[in-house]
């Protein structure tokens, strides 16, 4: 079966790699795909956010299958697209995509099924927004309603800070506004829990916890992400029985009564207080840096998988795990997430090692006459699974040792608040 993965991030390999080691795949290619994925898989220079030019890629390739990645082109409806021309694609479609695309949408769906999440006011100018705030407890969330490449959200300490937020993005700069979503602040733990979906059916796919900020301890700037742990440790049958009955199911019964179905992979970002969960948001995709920590653990054919959410089957299909401590660490450019250098030689990467407990995915690379070139701020996932996270840990931050890469820095406390508390 010839598969197309649509993305070029540490995700995307990962589902490459995995997708390379099913017995059903002829041959993969990445569009773009990075220097990774170029060992398994053929890299396609296009951009994805083309749909009329990835359509031609297919078509003329003869493409059975295309595994959409990242958010923005199922948001703006690559689906919906390419299944009006008879392609099998997994991914939910554009509406069903606006659990991500709005967080108005999501918070009258929330509003509407009783979802537990954060209490929230939708403000369509700045006036009334500022009149809002001026009455408001702190701190408080304020939020612009579509996507916003992970900026768009704004942790308020003060009523100067929340104003200067509400400005930032009536301003515009995520994209003209016509409103600002303003919501109370949630105390507790945060755990990502994940759900692949078939339309009609849908099955857990796993836990992680990820680690947003860049400085160990969770401070200093926001990040794509710097590193994860799978599963989480806050996961219980009683609290996961809430996440199914109280949001999960009542978000696709929501998706259905607007005649829609949900196909895909739906990350479900929540905040956990007293075992009660609250949803802070909805992904329609996988997490990354969480994809890359969760997939090594999977034992099913994730190719079977995936194919069955396309053909409305997943109910006929076990989701099999290893039982094992997932860790990943991302190594970035000096300087992410402000200005980093790019295409900066990696040497030493021929030296390292994997196996089956040690992975290492890529990010922002590419190959040039033969080298390894830095070309993003998230360069490198390294990943390790064992019988404990601190082995994960220690096995992780020892294979990043050895490539020694001077213009990179990694967290080394992923995972602290399992390990080191
Ligand atoms: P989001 O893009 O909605 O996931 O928000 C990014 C991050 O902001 C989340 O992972 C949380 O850490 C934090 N966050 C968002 N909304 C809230 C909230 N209502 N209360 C506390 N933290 C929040
Ligand atoms: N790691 C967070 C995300 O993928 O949105």
């Amino acid at each position: 079966m010839k598969i197309a993965i649509l993305g070029s991030g540490g995700r995307e390999h990962a589902i490459a790699f995995k997708i390379s080691k099913s017995p059903k795949k002829k041959k993969i290619y990445c569009i773009p795909g990075n220097a990774g994925t170029k060992d398994i898989a053929e890299n396609i220079n296009l951009d994805i956010n083309n749909f009329e030019e990835v359509y031609k890629f297919i078509n003329k390739f003869k493409i059975e299958l295309v595994i959409v990645g990242p958010e923005k082109p199922l948001v703006d409806g690559i689906v919906d697209f390419l299944k009006e021309k008879n392609i099998k694609v997994f991914g939910p479609n554009k509406k069903a995509s606006q659990l991500e695309g709005s967080k108005i949408f999501t918070k009258k769906i929330c509003e509407k099924y009783k979802i537990p999440t954060a209490k929230f006011g939708i403000f369509n100018s700045k006036f009334k927004a500022n009149n809002f705030l001026e009455k408001a407890n702190m701190p408080i969330v304020v939020k612009a309603d579509g996507l916003a490449g992970g900026k768009g959200v704004y942790i308020c300490e003060n009523l100067e800070s929340s104003k200067n937020a509400v400005d930032e993005i009536f301003g515009g700069k995520f994209g003209i506004a016509e409103n600002v979503l303003i919501e109370e602040f949630l105390e507790g733990n945060e755990m990502s829990y994940f759900v692949l979906a078939d339309g009609k059916n849908f099955k857990s796919f796993n836990t992680a916890q990820d680690h947003k900020r860049v400085g160990e301890g969770d401070i200093g700037k926001n990040t794509g992400g710097m590193g994860a742990y799978a599963p989480s440790g806050l996961n219980n049958p009683e609290l996961e029985n809430k996440i199914i009955n109280q949001i999960v199911k009542p978000t696709f019964k929501a998706i259905r009564e607007i005649g829609e179905s949900y196909t895909g992979f739906l990350y479900v970002g929540l905040m956990i207080k007293n075992n009660e969960p609250y949803l802070i948001e909805f992904n329609v995709r996988m997490g990354d840096p969480e994809c890359q920590t969760i997939l090594p653990l999977l034992k099913t054919d994730l190719l079977s998988l995936i194919l069955s959410c396309c053909e409305n089957d997943l109910k006929n299909h076990e989701i099999k795990w290893f039982d094992k401590k997932s860790l990943c660490i991302v190594l970035c450019s000096k300087g992410y997430p402000d200005k980093y250098s790019k295409n900066i030689i990696i040497n030493n990467f021929d030296k390292l090692k994997t196996d089956d407990s040690n992975y290492i995915f890529h990010a922002g690379t590419k190959e040039s006459k033969k080298e390894i070139l830095a070309t993003g701020g998230r360069v490198l996932n390294f990943v390790s699974i064992s019988s404990s996270f601190k082995k994960s840990r220690n096995n992780t931050i020892k294979k990043i040792n050895e490539l020694d890469w001077k213009k990179g820095f990694f967290r080394k406390d992923i995972g602290y608040k399992i390990i080191d508390q």
